[in-house]
């Protein structure tokens, strides 16, 4: 089927969400020690449920290290290429809410651009 000229490119899935789950043993900080699991969990829980999982829709998945560590938990957004960081469930509802559903970014949870490893 021809795409308009003026569409943006469109993936197997329209956003794509994901998130650091990494542990290390070392005893050096990884996101898993910051509630990562339970933001995944969270937000695979609320994307089910407001019918937006799926082809031409949106994926969760898990990551390994971002090597962003320093901002864990951390999660990343495409095709906008969005990374966040969060705290609690109202921030994953946000996200989902806000950024998967409706495209819009939620600035607040933004992690600035420095935070590395
Ligand atoms: S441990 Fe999560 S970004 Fe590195």
């Amino acid at each position: 089927m021809p795409t308009s000229s003026t569409a943006p490119p469109r993936g197997y899935y329209g956003r794509h969400i994901f998130f650091c789950l990494n542990e290390r043993k070392n005893g050096e900080e990884s996101c898993s020690q910051h509630n990562a699991q339970q933001g995944f969990d969270r937000c695979k829980k609320r994307v089910k449920e407001a019918g937006l999982a799926g082809p031409g829709n949106v994926r969760v998945n898990k990551a390994g290290c971002l090597d962003r560590c320093a901002g864990g938990p951390v999660a990343v957004v495409y095709p906008e290429a969005v990374w966040y960081t969060f705290v609690d469930e109202q921030d994953i509802d946000e996200i989902v809410d806000s950024h998967l559903r409706d495209g819009k970014v939620v600035e607040r949870l933004l992690l600035p651009p420095d935070v590395g490893r």
